[in-house]
């Protein structure tokens, strides 16, 4: 059994105040929530006021992006040690907005994914096509390259602190959300894959998260898919009531 994972990606917004009230207002909405692990990630200066407000509930924080290395002259970067000291539990790695403007590629992915799984965080490994990716038929090829790449090197014996997402860049921000079928298709794939590059047995185990316009409306169809095991959300995560009613599908 694969515990469903709910991830909330702040992206660049909320002040201090502003994410301590949201995590403050979370909290009672989903606090008789029982078997769903929930995340939520701030922007780096809000991540250990949001772990502080977090502490007493079942909130957990990761951050959305790190760097691969864990110190030294590197102007601007965050290892996954410092993340972890303030107080993340897991990273987003990966994400379509990273690899569209910062350069990300599958070879940074890939070395970020490893060091954070060394300083003991759980990654959650975005992948996802572009429209045009899409419309020419390369969906499968790019979500192949991307998991490969961004996997390789991994032992089986930490493919447990990850996590894919699978994200299509056309449903991001756009409200148009993936139909439960077309994410279905994905991420059983996904599985494939994993099965092949490991085994059957961590595929198994694999959670796999859908993102892309995801609300309290469509959550429920999307996972009563079978080889869909969550959410990572944007837009609908920015507000308590929203959120809410994403963690609680089973309700
Ligand atoms: P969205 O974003 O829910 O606003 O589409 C998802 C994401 O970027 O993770």
């Amino acid at each position: 059994m694969r515990t469903p994972l709910i991830a909330g990606n702040w992206k660049l917004f909320k002040t201090l105040a502003e994410a301590k009230s949201l995590v403050d207002e979370l909290a009672p909405l989903i606090s008789k929530v029982q078997g769903v692990e929930v995340v939520v990630a701030p922007v780096f200066t809000a991540i250990s006021t949001v772990a502080a407000a977090a502490e007493k509930t079942l909130i957990r924080v990761a951050a959305q992006d790190c760097y691969w290395e864990e110190e030294g002259a590197f102007t601007g970067e965050v290892s996954p040690k410092l993340l972890k000291d303030a107080g993340c539990s897991h990273v987003i790695i990966g994400h379509s907005e990273r690899r569209q403007y910062f350069g990300e590629t599958d070879e940074t992915v890939n070395r970020k994914t490893k060091a954070a799984l060394k300083a003991g965080l759980v990654v959650l490994l975005c992948v996802g096509e572009t429209l045009a990716e899409r419309e020419s038929n390369a969906t499968f090829s790019v979500i192949k390259t991307q998991v490969s790449g961004g996997l390789a090197g991994i032992p089986a014996a930490d493919l447990a602190q990850v996590v894919i997402a699978y994200e299509p860049v056309w449903a991001i921000g756009t409200g148009q959300t993936a139909s439960d079928e077309q994410a279905q298709e994905v991420h059983a794939f996904i599985r494939s894959l994993v099965a092949e590059l490991y085994s059957s047995l961590e595929a198994d185990a694999l959670r796999i998260l859908y993102g892309g316009s995801v609300k309290p409306e469509n959550v429920k169809g999307l996972m009563s898919q079978a080889d869909i095991d969550g959410a990572l959300v944007g837009g609908a995560s920015l507000k308590a009531e929203s959120f809410a009613g994403i963690v609680r599908f089973q309700g």
